[in-house]
């Protein structure tokens, strides 16, 4: 059992590696370890795990991303009561955390962490107090807090259960059906009478994880653990309920990966082996969309082309790389659909009294489609009517659950914390989607949507080009090994992608990058080139090349030192430049797709170079479930 608890804290460690830890029963006690290492707190923990009880029948564990309080290990979680005998694990954070201190402290409640995590189990230990049940004393607690959780809960007083609870933070359920004699896993387990999911077979594990992959190898049966409610794992049963008390059917969770795809591959580390799994991210992402004579086929997209024909407005929002493919978006809309397209951070649209109305069209982009930020957004669009499509890479997640639409990018799991193949994937998905509103409004003719479509066809191959030339960019990020500062530049479809450049090269060499539209470095930042100040441009031959290659020339007669992504054969653009890395050319609507690739390559060089650990950057977390 602490095997499953460990191993499935490990397949969760994307999602914060400040600490980990676990709390297993034992007898009328509990069993607690954690470490806080850093990225080394799991290999610790495992060290301490050798010395726990045997015969352990429940557990839970949690890998911290920290938000309240230091990553030291008296805040990783699980965190417990003053009685030492309820533990609780949680994702997301306790907005009236002040409050419920306070109100614990006046109380004589001795608090030893700074995490709002800690008051769960004191508000618990105080519900437990008056006589009522786990479930129950979960229930009254949830009522006092504000916030975004997904927490578990046990208590040795009510041996063999776990009882959990979701709000906004994703919470996933799986029964693990096994032959013999009963045995548990995390979550609790036993044997149960019949029929899912209330109650297992003879013998089965149910298991409790904040993302399927912790769950993917042990079980492909998987139930979603909804907004406000409460599951009740317990030996030989399980309930699903509302927050109320009201029983509840949980909604069977459709999982498509295997093990094997979430697993290296012989790669030296899930960043490369992601990288290189780009051209099949694409292809997959494009399968059955694309027919035959230009016609668009969009599957999920639930938002009728009647509907799809009354939009006036696309407003796209989203966070970090999915931020970036929505700038993609922006152009790729405009230019073909001839809609007005907006993009905004998602974390800024929700506070900002947007305008929109049931003929808007808005578009949240996601990998995860769990993160806070981007979630509370499209809650927000849906509040003014507008129609919302999600770009998701994981199928069932919060976001595609609740959008009205959903166009999946099939770039499998991404483990890696830095956004590679999904980053393509979502700007693919997007212009296919910019193509299909083009052709509903009559824009443009099927004819020309089947030259573009045997253009974006094309890209699988230029994007496994691009990467066959990994070694050359690795020998140019070598000239850049002492180098602190870069510039990225680009203008039109190239800003987007020098924003990416940096991003990867700040998150994973945690090197200054500043990415920056380059017609506006003559609006004040031209002020910081000096001599051997290097630039980094996306001079690839979209529409404003010219204009870009006089930007870049502003920067060299001021002395910088600039590498240039240029396409194939391009002399005048490789005689601009002091290094460049190459690409292939395509359409210039479609040139993000392939001219991010070297960028990608040269922040995964300069991090390796560094001895960084490009999976696991430093205080990120792969999905960001709190605000
Ligand atoms: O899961 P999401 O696409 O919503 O995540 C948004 C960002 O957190 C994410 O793109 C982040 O910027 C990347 N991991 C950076 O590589």
């Amino acid at each position: 059992m602490l095997d499953v608890l460990l191993d499935g804290l490990a397949s969760l460690e994307y999602r914060g590696y400040d600490s980990a830890g676990i709390a297993v029963e034992a007898g009328e006690d509990l069993w607690r370890a954690r470490a806080a290492t850093g990225t080394r707190s799991l290999d610790d923990l495992r060290k301490l795990a050798s010395a726990a009880p045997a015969g352990v029948f429940a557990g839970i564990g949690h890998t911290r991303w920290a938000t309240h309080g230091a990553p030291v290990e008296a805040n990783a979680h699980p965190h417990l009561d003053c009685t030492g005998t309820v533990a609780v694990v949680h994702n997301g954070i306790i907005e009236n955390c002040r409050e419920l201190s306070e109100m614990l402290l006046g109380e004589g409640h001795d608090l030893i962490s700074e995490t709002d995590t800690e008051l769960l189990a004191h508000l618990v230990e105080r519900e437990l107090a008056t006589g009522a049940s786990l479930a129950d004393a979960l229930r009254a607690t949830l009522r006092q807090v504000e916030g975004a959780f997904a927490l578990a809960v046990m208590w040795p007083g009510e041996p063999g259960t776990i009882v959990a609870a979701r709000r906004v933070s994703p919470l996933v359920l799986g029964r693990v059906d096994i032959a013999g004699p009963p045995t548990a896993g995390p979550g609790t387990a036993g044997p149960g009478t019949a029929g899912p999911p209330t109650a297992g077979p003879e013998g089965c594990q149910w298991m409790l994880a904040s993302d399927v992959p912790a769950l993917l190898g042990r079980t492909r049966t998987f139930w979603v653990i909804e907004d406000d409610q409460l599951a009740e794992l317990r030996a030989g049963s399980m309930r699903v309920t509302t927050l109320a008390g009201k029983d509840v059917e949980p909604s069977e969770l459709h999982v498509e990966w295997d093990v094997e795809a979430a697993q290296k591959g012989g790669f030296d580390d899930f960043m490369s082996k992601e990288m290189h799994e780009q051209p099949r991210a694409i292809a997959d992402t494009l399968l059955g969309r694309a027919l035959p004579g230009g016609l668009l086929a969009l599957d999920q997209m639930r938002i009728s082309d009647e509907e799809l024909r009354e939009v006036d407005k696309v407003v796209v929002v989203a966070c970090g790389s999915s931020y970036h493919a929505g700038l993609v978006a922006k152009f790729a809309i405009e230019h073909w659909a001839r809609l007005p397209a907006e993009i905004d951070i998602a974390s800024e649209f929700r506070y900002r009294d947007p305008i929109l109305d049931r003929r808007t069209l808005v578009v949240g982009v996601s990998q995860s489609g769990e993160t806070v930020d981007t979630l509370q957004a499209m809650r927000e669009a849906r509040r003014w009517d507008a129609k919302v499509l999600v770009i998701s890479n994981v199928v069932d997640s919060s976001m595609a659950r609740e959008a009205d639409g959903v166009l999946y990018t099939r770039a499998g799991p991404e483990i890696g914390v830095a956004a590679t193949k999904t980053h393509l994937a979502q700007i693919v998905a997007l212009e296919v989607l910019a193509l299909y509103l083009a052709q509903l409004r009559g824009i443009i003719y099927p004819t020309e949507v089947e030259r573009l479509l045997d253009d974006i066809a094309r890209l699988p191959e230029l994007v496994q080009l691009a990467l066959d030339r990994s070694d050359s960019v690795r020998a140019v990020a070598a000239k850049y090994a002492a180098t602190r500062d870069f510039f990225f530049l680009g203008r039109n479809v190239g800003f987007p992608v020098a924003l990416e450049g940096a991003l990867k090269l700040k998150e994973l060499a945690y090197l200054r990058a500043e990415g920056y539209p380059a017609g506006e470095l003559k609006h004040g930042p031209i002020a910081l080139i000096e001599p051997g100040t290097v630039v980094v441009g996306v001079a690839t031959r979209t529409r404003l090349w010219e204009k870009m290659m006089g930007n870049i020339a502003e920067v060299r007669s001021r002395g910088a030192t600039v590498v240039l992504v240029a396409n194939d054969g391009d002399d005048q653009a490789g005689s601009e430049a002091d290094d460049v890395l190459w690409v292939p050319a395509t359409h210039p609507v479609l040139a993000p797709v392939v001219d991010v690739v070297p960028l990608q390559l040269f922040a995964y060089h300069l991090a390796r170079r560094h001895g960084h650990d490009v999976d696991r950057p430093r205080n990120l977390a792969k999905t960001v479930t709190v605000e």
